[in-house]
């Protein structure tokens, strides 16, 4: 009895211990995740992200380099909103890769039937990594001393204003003249952008239309970096509107290329066409100030009196112009469309966006010359005083608003 009733006893027991060992795996059941559940969501995440990436012309993900900032596939290069995020990855990749095509950007225009605007030798080029890049020789000059379209694009990623294709200074080895020899040359080798639409041939009208799609705030964010960095030289001829496809819909970017103004030492009053120095070196302590109201138009009797004092012949270009400080100082007013104020147009913003405002607040001259890759130590006189001009424009704006 006494062995039937430790019998039940152990039985019961071990029916307590069943019981709660049952109840607790099925807690553990309902409190894990669902594996099904979570690999759906993963894939569907994955599709979302495709989708939304994915551009116009689809070069497979490959060569992914890894730096601080989470990766991002090489097709997501060419999304805007990346090139500032992910700008130490992108220029990564366009550093280390090699010319597998080449061809004139005139050529590549021309087969697309669209018109080329320009005068520097510039190319189309396909990289080993699959990118599509834009190469421009800079031979001579401070745009290659200065690295200025590098720093134009570092400038856009650092502050967050604007849209710069991802740029980087170097070398490149390729057939640039199809002579069957490989050449190196050192340039700028920018990210290409693919547009829609050739802005050349377009009517002012259309054309604002257009850049009007990309939002308030990138219209404004646009023109407020051509005008505080210095980027005078605006039109169709150097910009571009990216129509980057994200999902069913089209997001629409404001462009700047060209950015080589920026190596211009200039002297505006806010809201007019900045006078550029074209020729000259300056006195680094002027006299008198800049003598906005004494401008002059360029027409044949000025230039030849401007050769007789300056020994140097004005540009071609019809434009006012000042002498002053031992240098010729020409503003170009003939637009691309009818009227000075198409100039204007593009360097002149009526809203400033809040974190624009942040961000121009918060430029330094260390961070100036950090970006340019200088100190104020090992700056040239002529650097020190594009970075002056910047921080002045930028005072000048924020007085604005
Ligand atoms: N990143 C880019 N993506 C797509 N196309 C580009 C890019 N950069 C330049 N281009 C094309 O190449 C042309 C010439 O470029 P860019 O204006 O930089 O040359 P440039 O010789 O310095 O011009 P300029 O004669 O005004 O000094 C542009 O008008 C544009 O059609
Ligand atoms: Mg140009």
């Amino acid at each position: 009895m006494k062995y039937k009733y430790k019998k039940k006893q152990n039985f019961k027991i071990w029916l307590i211990i069943a019981v709660l060992t049952l109840l607790l795996t099925s807690i553990k059941i309902i409190n894990k995740p669902n594996n099904t559940v979570k690999q759906q969501t993963k894939s569907i995440n994955k599709q979302k992200t495709v989708a939304l990436n994915k551009p116009e012309h689809t070069i497979k993900p490959q060569n992914k380099v890894t730096i601080q900032q989470k990766d991002i596939s090489v097709a997501q290069f060419y999304d805007p909103l990346n090139w500032s995020t992910h700008s130490t990855q992108i220029k990564e990749a366009l550093k280390t890769s090699e010319a597998i095509e080449i061809k004139s950007m005139r050529e590549a225009l021309k087969s697309d039937n669209r018109n080329a605007d320009f005068s520097g030798a510039v190319y189309k080029v396909k990289l080993s990594n699959g990118l599509e890049a834009v190469f421009k020789t800079t031979d001579s000059g401070n745009m290659a001393k200065d690295r200025m379209e590098e720093a134009a694009y570092d400038l856009s990623a650092a502050t967050g204003i604007a849209f710069v294709p991802p740029t980087v200074h170097r070398e490149l080895t390729a057939d640039f003249n199809k002579t069957g020899h490989t050449q190196t040359k050192t340039g700028f080798l920018s990210l290409f952008v693919e547009t829609q639409t050739d802005l050349i041939s377009l009517s002012k009208t259309r054309f604002d239309e257009l850049l009007e799609r990309s939002g308030k705030e990138r219209v404004a964010n646009f023109k407020i970096f051509n005008f505080v960095f210095g980027n005078w030289d605006v039109g169709p001829h150097n910009m571009l509107i990216s129509e980057y496809k994200r999902g069913n819909n089209i997001d629409y970017f404001p462009i700047s290329i060209d950015n080589e103004g920026i190596a211009n030492i200039q002297k505006v009053r806010y809201g007019a066409i900045p006078f550029v120095k074209f020729f000259g070196t300056n006195s680094s302590n002027p006299k008198t100030e800049f003598p906005f109201d004494e401008a002059k138009l360029s027409d044949t009797a000025a230039k030849q009196e401007v050769s007789k004092e300056l020994n140097f012949y004005p540009p071609g270009r019809t434009h006012n112009y000042i002498v002053w400080s031992g240098c010729y100082w020409a503003q170009f007013f003939d637009s691309y469309w009818d009227s000075p104020s198409d100039i204007t147009d593009l360097l002149y913003a009526d809203y400033l966006p809040p974190k624009t405002k942040i961000a121009l607040k918060n430029l330094s001259k260390e961070q100036l010359f950090k970006i340019f890759d200088k100190t104020e130590q090992t700056a040239s006189e002529h650097l020190k005083e594009i970075v002056i001009g910047i921080l002045e424009r930028r005072d000048m704006l924020l007085a604005k608003f």
